[in-house]
């Protein structure tokens, strides 16, 4: 067993709880089904899960608009049952992490309410950013989700949202919302919670002269380092509040969703900020041994040198589920493909072959790897799902031009047979598409040669070989061959080139696809160890 703390090594799944297991048969996952599948997750070989926003809300971007952070959502349970469910996953050597969401509330939080009903000037409305301006907006600033980043209310004045109007951004120079968030976190550190994973890390400060950004930064993915509302240097102060909150209890974390420069990064993971904080650069590499060389070594350079940890991440819940991006034309943009297409040119075998393959990369790599719900059953993005039926604010925002991302949050298929594919005892939020029967768990668990039999393995393997130490160095076995050495001499090989090449030496861990021996194929890999 390693000497590291938990999180610098751990495989951290992610609960989409929405969509995850049923257990009242209502059509929306909650704690009850995610506290039956915890067995699933123990034997998968997980050490922790991140459960996204599990609170009161209208859902009106899944949860991400909070009405109240100190609940549970009722139809996914109560405080009970989630204090009882983390005391649980514990027991059975499962660490829980909860999503912090600091940015923005829901318009249906009681602060929001009074603020509304409160004049302009009132400490109520201080703690939003509502601002008078006339008929303009009082900037350029656009929503992430498309459209102004600003809505007018009846009496005149603008608030301010980065993403939905009914997600209104909090004035962090505000006293009161900076104490009502320590409050929050020892909240749920009370009640066992092992970290937090924090929700747009980057964004929480604004510059509130509200200057207009220019156009080539206007983009929600632009990393300009202090931009008007993203990545600004006044954020880590209050990181280091919640740090320091967090260091009065034993063993807890934290890890940021920050969308930054690689450059900016270091600065999330000071020893008195975020424990960690999610490398997305694997989301946008191109399958090639050098993109890949490239996204991995800006994160673990950065990570190491700092004494941090890297994180890994090949799907979640805001992107095109990888096994079906693997599968897109070269030149796709996988946010706009399922409108625009070809979607006649989706090679999915190809996409299932790179999918089993990248899973031994980044569970292969040291740091922490983050699994997506799904992912270990290989699950393909549904992205045909009739526009009728999509939730996500991003398809209603952009008006026609996504899907938005519904089609990587459909309700996990557990059994062939049976409503909703075994999700739950009636049906699901989503429409589950045919194909899930094939692809369902009980179709695959203990099914040699299967997704999740290579995850099971992998995670296994990894436990006992891949964890004693936090190091790699780079092989170089050929161009397209992205290859790597943990310090203990277990190599990790795949093979991002066209052709087949002899398989290299050593005594085989585990193969991306079952039953290589000699040789290792176009999109496959494996682990190696010395003999
Ligand atoms: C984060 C979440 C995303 C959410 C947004 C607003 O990016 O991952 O799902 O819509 O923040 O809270």
């Amino acid at each position: 067993m390693s000497t590291l703390d938990w999180w610098r090594t751990g495989a951290i799944y992610q609960v989409y709880i929405r969509s995850f297991a049923d257990g009242n048969g209502d059509g929306t996952g909650d704690v009850a089904g995610l506290r039956a599948k915890l067995p699933y997750l123990a034997d998968l070989g997980i050490d922790g899960i991140w459960i996204n926003p599990w609170y009161p809300s209208p859902l009106l971007d899944g949860g991400y608009d909070v009405a109240d952070y100190r609940d549970i959502h009722p139809d996914f349970g109560t405080l009970a049952d989630a204090e009882a469910m983390i005391a649980e996953a514990n027991e059975l050597g499962i660490k829980v992490l909860v999503d912090l969401v600091p940015n923005h509330c829901s318009w249906d939080h009681e602060w929001f309410k009074a603020a509304l009903a409160a004049e302009p000037g009132s400490p109520e409305r201080d703690r939003f950013h509502f601002v008078d301006n006339g008929d303009e907006p009082p900037s350029n600033w656009r929503s992430v989700f498309g459209g102004p980043a600003w809505s007018r209310t009846d009496d005149g004045q603008w608030y301010l949202h980065l993403f939905d109007s009914s997600q209104p951004d909090l004035n962090w120079e505000n006293p009161e919302v900076r104490a009502e968030f320590l409050s929050i976190l020892r909240f749920w550190l009370d009640r066992g919670a092992n970290g937090f994973r924090v929700d747009v890390a980057h964004g929480i400060t604004k510059d509130t002269s509200w200057p207009d950004v220019e156009a080539a930064q206007i983009l929600s993915n632009t990393k300009q380092p202090n931009h008007a509302h993203w990545d600004r240097d006044d954020v880590h102060e209050i990181i280091r509040e919640w740090r320091a909150v967090l260091d009065e209890y034993d063993d807890r974390m934290m890890v940021a969703e920050a969308w930054v420069a690689a450059e900016s990064l270091a600065k999330y993971l000071r020893p008195d900020e975020y424990h960690q904080s999610f490398s997305f650069g694997l989301l946008s590499a191109s399958w090639n041994a050098a993109d890949y060389q490239d996204a991995i070594r800006e994160v673990y350079d950065e990570a190491h040198a700092l004494g941090a940890a890297s994180t890994w991440v090949l799907s979640n819940h805001d992107v095109m589920r990888h096994a079906t991006r693997f599968g897109l034309p070269d030149d796709a943009e996988w946010r706009t493909w399922p409108v625009t297409g070809p979607t006649d040119l989706l090679d999915a075998e190809r996409g299932a072959r790179r999918a089993r393959a990248a899973a031994l990369i980044t569970l292969g790599l040291p740091g922490s790897a983050y699994v997506y719900q799904g992912e270990e059953l290989g699950l393909d993005e549904v992205w045909d799902l009739p526009w009728e039926v999509l939730d996500d604010p991003v398809a209603r925002r952009s008006e026609g031009t996504q899907k938005g991302r519904d089609g990587c949050r459909v309700p996990i298929p557990w059994n062939a047979d049976g409503p909703s594919y075994g999700f739950g005892a009636n049906g699901s939020w989503l429409p589950q598409p045919d194909w899930f029967a094939d692809v369902a768990a009980d179709q695959q668990i203990g099914v040699a040669g299967s997704f999740h039999s290579l995850y099971r393995d992998a995670l296994h393997v990894r436990r006992e070989h891949l964890i004693d130490d936090a190091v790699m160095t780079w092989l170089d076995l050929g161009d397209d061959l992205l290859a790597f050495e943990r310090g203990n001499g277990v190599r990790c090989v795949v093979n991002m080139g066209a052709t087949s090449v002899p398989m290299p030496d050593g005594e085989i861990l585990l193969t991306s696809t079952p039953g290589l021996a000699d040789e290792l194929p176009s999109d496959t890999g494996v682990w190696l160890r010395p003999r």
